[in-house]
């Protein structure tokens, strides 16, 4: 059994854990960094973010080729999907993203630990690399820890994820045959792009929502587009105002149960029931209770302003503590526990971390949505902009979609940017230099833009909230 001593340890290698432990190596602490997994970069990297933006540029190019290409003068014919390969091609962006991870590692000198981290005591962590024996291939002390351990799937009450017919994002990642039918339970993130991937290679989608709208959390505005956009171009039914009461498995399908507005029982059929309603933070078997961790009312580790827990020098970041479960949130925390460690004086500002739904046109929201200032009394003003009124959504036949500004009404100062577009994951970044810069509406209205841009309609939507001065509307 190994011995050894650390500066910092880092358990759970995904956007936030990794971020964290090469920020410590940078800042000079001999770092180590705990993976459960074969593959280091966690939830994002293996079986999030970066897997589910590849099969949704695949699918995005498939469903083009059949549904845009003719129009644009390109004769193809023959057309046909090989999911295999495209499920493979993401399994080969998965493994070169993972692999530039641990060349990161190796580069910055962190040691890294394979096995499952636990809390011996505040300052001692084993890595239990056999599962079956449940003994420690390596004892570890250090001074700071970092938990970095992320979140899982959660389901709802008579829904039990089987993995086979029952299934979260990670196993919808692997389907390698198209279904004819799909459940979607959830008009949140993953149900809108998980959903978008199947509608869009041809599969029948039907997505059942609680709430009375698609991605509930981003401006209102934002969900009544992207639902009426996936309704037109995709076929997807949405059926909300639906309370998911149940769902039952067989060999080749499952039925779902659902109480809808009225409080009457409806079914559902497909081949495959997508759960996607929300994640939860994954603490099983860290040994909190050894350490003396706190969590809170929700089941997440409890954190102060310094995302330092109740027990001096043991920090956590990420999906596993409050806030959005978003991988540059997590990164931007990792960061920051760093620096407090050095002694450094570093700053997150919440209200500037953007939220992307990288459905098509791609959904983008960043600052106060117009709900929150209504709710909080805040005087606002609004400006908006459509994409076909620009000429460069025109040339690329992306004219679904707008941006809109919000602006304090006295002040001028930008509270709020949200886009649903081409390419407004990329766009959002304007709202996020505007917050942290506490830049104004007409400032936007200012900046020259290159011509043709997606982003004119920035400017153009700032005018418009500046006095109704928006050129090309
Ligand atoms: P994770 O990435 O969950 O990493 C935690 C790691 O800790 C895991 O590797 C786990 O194995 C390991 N671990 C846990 N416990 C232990 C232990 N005791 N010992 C050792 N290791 C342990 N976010 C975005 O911002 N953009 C996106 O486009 C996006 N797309 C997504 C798509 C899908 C399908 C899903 C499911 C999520 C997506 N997310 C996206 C969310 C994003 O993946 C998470 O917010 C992010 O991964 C959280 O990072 P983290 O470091 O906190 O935790
Ligand atoms: P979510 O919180 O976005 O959406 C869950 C949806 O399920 C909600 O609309 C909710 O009202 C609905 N729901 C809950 N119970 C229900 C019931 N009984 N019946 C019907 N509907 C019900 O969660 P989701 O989509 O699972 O995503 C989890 C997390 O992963 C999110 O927090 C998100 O931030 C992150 N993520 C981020 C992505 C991105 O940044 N592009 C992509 C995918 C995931």
């Amino acid at each position: 059994m190994a011995e050894n001593k650390y500066d910092v340890i880092v358990i759970g290698s995904g956007p936030g854990g990794y971020v964290a432990a090469i920020r410590c190596a940078q800042l000079g602490f001999k770092t180590a960094i705990i993976e459960r997994y074969a593959s280091l970069g966690g939830t994002c990297l293996n079986v999030g973010c970066i897997p589910s933006k590849a099969m949704l540029d695949s699918s995005h190019h498939f469903h083009d080729a059949h549904h845009k290409f003719k129009e644009q003068g390109i004769e193809v014919s023959g057309i046909r999907l090989n999911l295999p390969q495209m499920v493979k091609r993401k399994a080969d962006v998965v493994n070169q993203t993972t692999g530039g991870v641990a060349f990161l590692m190796k580069k910055n000198k962190i040691d890294v630990f394979t096995g499952h981290g636990r809390f011996v005591d505040a300052k001692t962590i084993e890595v239990l690399a056999d599962k079956g024996s449940g003994k420690a291939s390596a004892t570890l002390s250090t001074d700071k820890v970092i938990i970095a351990t992320g979140s899982k799937p959660a389901s709802i009450p008579n829904v039990v994820i089987d993995k086979k017919r029952i299934i979260s994002s990670t196993e919808a990642l692997e389907i390698t045959k198209l279904p004819k039918t799909l459940l979607v339970i959830g008009a949140g993130v993953i149900g809108l792009e998980m959903g978008s991937v199947f509608a869009r290679l041809g599969t029948k989608v039907q997505v059942i929502e609680y709430t009375d709208s698609s991605i509930g959390g981003m401006d209102g505005a934002l969900g009544k587009e992207i639902t009426k956009v996936m309704k037109k171009d995709l076929g997807v039914e949405f059926f909300f105002k639906h309370k998911v009461t149940g769902a039952v498995a067989s060999a080749k399908g499952v039925t779902v149960t659902a109480d809808n507005a009225k409080g009457e029982p409806v079914e559902f059929k497909g081949e495959y029931c997508l759960v996607a309603t929300g994640r939860k933070p994954y603490t099983d078997n860290l040994g909190l209770d050894k350490a003396g961790v706190n969590m809170d009312e929700r089941g997440r580790i409890a954190v102060d302003g310094d995302l330092q827990t109740n027990v001096p020098g043991i920090y956590a970041i990420g999906d596993v503590i409050k806030g959005a479960m978003l991988a540059h949130k997590a990164s931007e925390e990792g960061v920051f526990v760093a620096e407090k460690m050095a002694g450094q004086h570093p700053h997150i500002n919440y209200r500037a971390i953007p939220g992307v739904v990288y459905t098509w046109p791609e959904v983008a929201g960043v600052g106060y949505t117009e709900e929150e200032l209504k709710a909080e009394g805040i005087p606002y003003k609004s400006g908006s902009f459509p994409f076909r009124a620009s000429g460069r959504a025109r040339a690329s036949m992306d004219t679904d979609g707008f941006v809109k500004i919000l602006a304090h009404k006295e002040t001028d100062e930008m509270l709020g940017m949200h886009i649903i577009g081409p390419r407004a994951a990329d766009m959002i970044m304007e709202g996020v230099a505007g917050l942290e810069y506490r830049g104004s509406a007409e400032d936007f209205a200012i900046f020259s833009h290159a011509h043709p841009t997606f982003s004119e309609s920035i400017k153009e939507a700032a005018m418009d909230a500046t006095g109704k001065r928006s050129i090309h509307m």
